[in-house]
């Protein structure tokens, strides 16, 4: 057929098991000629496994592998990349000592008359392959060891670019990247593909995934459950097909008391926006704000913060009173936490380490004599790393080295440091993993049933009808009365946020 003719790449019925693990279960796919392809999935899904299988690092129980429509059979992953296919792996395998031409020549020295490695011929195929990439800037004879991680990867690309790959494999290429790196890696990836070579991209990014991809593979607990192109698909059915649940399963309610009212805001009205905003704020409740983008909810947030100033209106804290002229110093003292929209601008000091980050909100509770206590800062850390489920290497790491959803959770975790009574979350779960948005869930729940009082502005409606109490609409500026979950659908929440006001 046709279709098959076309394909670059096909597996049929691949299946591997681990012991008492059943890793991939009659895993079929196809991958077209200067396609970037999404293998998609939620951790433990399979992916890492197909793609060894692919590049020749693991053996499969059975299935076949076709390339160009001849079987292909690689033993190890050398042979398999003078196959054409080739890995760039999650963790980097270049020898760090040898230098970046003698790397990508790896294994494929160009050779001379009596064996010598042609060193000329060697060079000048690098600074094409660097040139090509975009990245004219590293020197072939720098030694790997003194790039950055960054560069490395892209050393890794280099190698299988002179290797004449057709077949290109990114295990998760972006998770130590930070944004700025990931684009790079992105204007890579479509000169690789426009020059006709097949990408196949893992990542349970979903936002990542489908910035760079055009067709998709879809694997849960071992099986593929979709194929298909990427323009005729919506986020929520990834989601759905990824996890095995529809989106509304995604939220765990937990039973909780609405207390006592904790903030009171009374037709608030800031520098510029907000214009009106009153609400009334208890114990034990996750209050959801909905809106466009730039109608005025970060505003909102960072004058309860004190970040901006109030202009007019009132707003009263339990046991405080009326507060005026609040600084997010005070604001800190008296119990209210901000996780801010732009977890790098704002949020996190990336090139700070983790446990510095996490401690930073209350040095007290790790400190001895007014010195910070290196051992409690570190345990304190680990406490947080568990309790979040943080995947880093130690508590030591600098921040900008982690994923987003790990920054996330870094981020939530400082505030968790700081036990706030009430917490702004300012899009929480925006650019995190599917399996952090769940666990992101899960802690709001906790929060709330413990007697914390919140307020989480999301711009994902299925997320804030799944999780919050009540809702109000912010629009230009002005918020709706918040109405309990139950009495609203979408549709409504959409009205409200676009709908034309009277004048004031
Ligand atoms: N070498 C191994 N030994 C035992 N189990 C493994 C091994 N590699 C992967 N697994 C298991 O196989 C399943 C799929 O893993 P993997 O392919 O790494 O998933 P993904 O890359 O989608 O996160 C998981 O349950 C994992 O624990
Ligand atoms: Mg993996």
């Amino acid at each position: 057929m046709s279709e098959s003719l076309a394909s670059r790449l096909q597996l049929e019925n691949i299946s591997k098991r681990f012991g008492a693990t059943q890793a991939l279960k009659g895993v079929s796919l196809k991958v077209l000629p200067g396609s970037v392809h999404a293998v998609i999935g939620e951790n433990g899904a399979g992916k890492s496994t197909l793609m060894k299988i692919l590049a020749g690092a693991l053996k499969p129980d059975t299935g076949s592998i076709k390339l160009e429509g001849n079987p292909f059979q690689a033993q190890g992953p050398a042979e398999a990349r003078q196959g054409g296919i080739s890995m760039i792996y999650q963790e980097l395998t270049l020898a760090p000592d040898l230098s970046v031409a003698e790397n990508m020549f790896l294994g494929i020295e160009p050779k001379l008359l009596f064996g010598c490695v042609d060193r000329g011929q060697q060079r000048k195929k690098v600074k094409e392959a660097l040139a090509f990439l975009g990245h004219s800037e590293i020197s072939p004879d720098t030694p790997v060891s003194q790039l950055s991680i960054s560069s490395q990867q892209l050393v890794e690309v280099g190698r299988a670019l002179v290797g004449e790959a057709k077949v290109i494999i990114f295990d998760e290429p972006t998770s130590s990247l930070t944004r700025i790196d990931t684009q790079k890696l992105f204007e890579v990836i479509a000169r690789l593909r426009d020059r006709g070579v097949s990408i196949l991209y893992i990542s349970h990014f979903l936002e990542e995934v489908t910035e760079i991809s055009d067709h998709y593979s879809i694997l849960r607990d071992g099986e593929a459950v979709a194929h298909g192109n990427l323009k005729d698909i919506q986020l929520d059915k990834i989601i759905e097909l990824m996890v095995g649940r529809s989106v509304e399963e995604m939220f765990p309610r937990r039973e909780r008391e609405i207390g006592e009212v904790v903030l009171t805001v009374d037709h608030l009205v800031g520098d510029g926006y907000p214009q009106d905003v009153s609400f009334e704020l208890r114990r034990g409740e996750i209050l959801g704000i909905a809106g466009l983008v730039g109608s005025g909810r970060t505003e909102m947030l960072r004058t309860l913060f004190g970040l901006d100033s109030v202009w007019s209106g009132k707003v009263s804290l339990k046991g405080h009173g009326e507060i005026q002229g609040q600084s997010p110093q005070m604001a800190i003292q008296r119990g209210i936490g901000l996780l801010s929209e732009d977890r790098k601008e704002e949020g996190l000091l990336t090139n700070l380490s983790i446990a510095d980050n996490l401690t930073l909100s209350d040095y007290k509770s790790i400190s001895s004599w007014g010195w910070v206590d290196e051992k409690k800062q570190i345990q304190s850390t680990q406490r947080r790393f568990k309790e979040l489920r943080v995947k880093a290497r130690e508590p030591r790491q600098v921040v900008g080295d982690l994923s987003g959803g790990n920054q996330q959770k870094v981020a939530i975790g400082r505030l968790v440091h700081q036990d706030a009574d009430i917490v702004l979350l300012d899009e929480p779960t925006r650019g995190v993993d599917v399996g952090s948005k769940v666990q992101i869930y899960e802690w709001m729940g906790e929060l709330a049933a413990r007697g914390k009082a919140i307020i989480f502005v999301s711009s994902y409606l299925p997320e804030l009808l799944g999780v919050a109490d009540r809702i109000a609409v912010m629009n230009r500026g002005r918020l709706s009365t918040p109405q309990a979950v139950e009495e609203l659908t979408e549709e409504e929440i959409l009205r409200l946020a676009v709908m034309e006001q009277e004048a004031h």
